[in-house]
């Protein structure tokens, strides 16, 4: 079958629009088998409880290392597929690490609640599978729910077949390739003129050579606006003459 996906939380209501749109659609294709786990399945006192307090002290409270022991080896069984713990503390999620887990046939999203999950259970499985803590960006959800489905969004339209040859992902911003390090410039549709705003002539033009050399340009010139901190990262080697005069 297609890409295997297994989330588990606190909330798998979270996870609803996995339901729809494209990543709805590569599921009913077989592209890609998400199943939904209920962590609390797992916890066996009456109240069900999945956290205490930290060790050491300080506010919050600590998902237990034995209610997660038990679900994981549940799900996996004798298999061994790449987890990822999303957390702030983990390390960036780039379209590269999007790229790298589109490629993995089975992937385990672990969703810490509160201040996190016990950090023994990274250890435990790190020994077994590939362990990855992954952070989304620079701030602080309520939980891995919401990062997890940003990661799958993104992993999943890389999977062979959910982007339509129509439409294929190598323009994006941060592509490998001559997008790598680059955000993707403005776009345009019809009408030529709306309000008196006119689109670039050059995209009326049809000569595809001065279309490309436009949106290179304008690809530039975002990314300088926008992310200054990306315009270190691009590779000298893949600028040329005209990138350099911008
Ligand atoms: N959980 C809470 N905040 C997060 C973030 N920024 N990335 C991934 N998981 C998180």
């Amino acid at each position: 079958g297609g890409t295997r996906l297994d989330i588990i939380s606190i909330f798998p209501e979270y996870f609803a629009p996995l339901d729809v749109s494209l990543i709805g659609k590569a599921r009913e294709r077989g592209i890609l088998d998400v199943r939904l786990h209920q962590l609390r399945d797992w916890a066996h006192d009456v109240h069900k409880t999945v956290d205490d307090t930290p060790y050491g002290g300080g506010p919050g409270m600590v998902m237990k290392p034995e209610i997660w022991g038990a679900a994981i080896d549940t799900v996996i069984g004798d298999g061994a597929p790449r987890m990822i713990v999303p957390t702030p503390s983990g390390r960036p999620f780039t379209q590269e690490l999007a790229q790298e887990l589109a490629a993995e046939p089975w992937l385990l999203f672990a969703c810490g609640r509160y201040e996190g999950i016990d950090s023994r259970v990274m250890l435990e499985y790190g020994a077994r599978l590939r362990v990855d803590e992954v952070s989304i960006g620079d701030y602080v959800l309520a939980g891995g729910e919401v990062a997890v489905l940003v990661m799958v969004e993104a992993i999943g339209r890389l999977l062979p077949g959910v982007l339509g040859n129509v439409h294929s992902a190598v323009d994006d911003s941060f592509a490998p390739g001559a997008m790598r390090n680059l955000l993707e410039g403005p776009v345009y549709t019809k009408p030529p003129v709306w309000r008196g705003h006119e689109v670039p002539a050059v995209l009326l033009s049809g000569h595809h050579g001065k279309v490309a050399r436009w949106r290179r340009d304008e690809a530039l010139r975002r990314t300088i606006a926008n992310r200054p901190d990306l315009v270190a990262a691009i590779d000298p080697e893949t600028l040329d003459k005209r990138d350099r005069e911008l």
